[in-house]
């Protein structure tokens, strides 16, 4: 008979869970090495989690049957930060309708409309870069990734929201370790070493919420470009005829302001690293950012494919995952239901045969 699980390693949960928290990708790597391409790491607070390095069962997780693999289900630590409502934590039909309504705002054309935007926010923060002295650079990269989403998403103009959303945001978002249990645990949040975190919660709901009934009572509502003004514009004839709430469209800003500045920051950040420690390739993508600035596109492809390669050997996010509904079998195992499965984006992307 088939083994259950794939192997892993006989340490206890805890320790394992401690070695994934402190050395991620480093751990998982040496995982795959010594069990091959499906291993089991244990986990406090998931149980056991399958992680995937093959791509053809990486594919089947993808393109299988999806009330068989619940990402929101995977992903519900995530309620206490974006809501119940947020895409990355809805399955089945509200999953589907909420994704097919928030891509018409973040499609290929919406985001070509905000490409003089984004060129005039990077600009301005690159302009104020000292040449004189060494300075972290990540902070810079994620000032001009917030910029450009809160005025994509939201399309936030007030100066003084402006404000507020640039001091609030990241500060829930680099929050202390022992301030992210009440995350975990939003009921923690009353409970005096939490409260500051509890602020800051209620003041950017605040403002989202502000932000929401002024979307809904813009007389040029059908003129702005921006996700919210699309949702609210959209929603009746996308949703089977029903109105959105204003919770629900908190919920979907606060999962987009996440997702989409986060990750493009340190997409960013660690394009520039790669860039300084390999002179050749820098000169390279110099000459293409002149020749795209000319209209040439092969300037372009060049910066195209130099961002998917740097996306690539620094993957932003290492892997997903999914909990399974019924027992199914992939990677030669029979796996039973209610256990996760993460497809290894990292691994993938490490390869050599597929890589080389
Ligand atoms: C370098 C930049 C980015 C990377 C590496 C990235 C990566 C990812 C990954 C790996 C997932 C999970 C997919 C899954 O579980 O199947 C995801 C989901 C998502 N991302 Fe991004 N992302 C990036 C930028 C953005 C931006 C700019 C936005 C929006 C403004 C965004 C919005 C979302 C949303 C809404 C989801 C949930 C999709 C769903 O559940 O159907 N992401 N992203």
């Amino acid at each position: 008979m088939k083994a259950k699980l794939p192997p892993g390693p006989r340490l206890p949960t805890l320790a394992q869970s401690i070695l994934l928290r402190f050395y991620w990708p480093r751990f998982v790597a040496a995982c795959e090495r010594r069990y091959g391409k499906a291993f089991t790491l244990k986990v406090t607070s998931l149980g056991p989690v399958v992680f995937l390095a093959d791509p053809q069962d990486i594919k089947e997780v993808f393109t299988g049957d999806q009330s068989s693999y619940r990402a929101g289900e995977a992903n519900a630590v995530l309620r206490g930060l974006l809501g119940d409502n947020s895409l990355l934590v809805l399955d089945g039909d509200a999953h589907r309708d909420w994704r097919r309504l928030l891509s018409i705002g973040l499609g290929r054309d919406a985001v070509a409309r905000h490409a003089d935007m984004i060129r005039e926010v990077t600009a301005a923060n690159v302009c104020s870069w000292p040449l004189d002295r060494e300075f972290p650079v990540a902070r810079r990269l994620e000032q001009i990734t917030l910029e450009v989403i809160l005025r994509a998403v939201i399309g936030a103009t007030n100066p003084a929201r402006l404000t507020e959303l640039r001091e609030v945001i990241p500060r829930i978002l680099n929050m202390h370790p022992f301030a992210t249990l009440a995350v975990a645990y939003p009921g923690l949040r009353r409970r005096l070493p939490w409260r500051a975190v509890s602020r800051d919660f209620e003041l950017l709901d605040r403002i989202l919420l502000a932000e929401i009934a002024d979307c809904r009572a813009d007389p040029d509502l059908d003129a702005r470009t921006d996700a919210l003004a699309i949702l609210v514009r959209t929603a009746p004839g996308n949703m089977r005829g029903q109105s959105i709430t204003d919770a629900e469209l908190r919920d979907q800003l606060m999962t987009l302001l996440v997702a989409g500045h986060d990750t493009t920051g340190a997409a960013l950040s660690w394009t520039l690293e790669r860039l300084v420690r390999n002179p050749t390739v820098l000169e390279e993508a110099r000459r293409a950012a002149q020749h795209s600035a000319a209209g040439d596109p092969s300037g372009d492809d060049y910066l195209d494919g130099l961002l998917k390669e740097s996306l690539r050997i620094r993957p932003v996010v290492f892997n997903v995952a999914r909990v399974i509904h019924r027992p199914i079998e992939l990677a030669g195992y029979s796996l039973p239901a209610g256990i996760t499965v993460a497809p290894g984006i990292g691994l993938v992307h490490a390869c050599p045969e597929l890589c080389p």
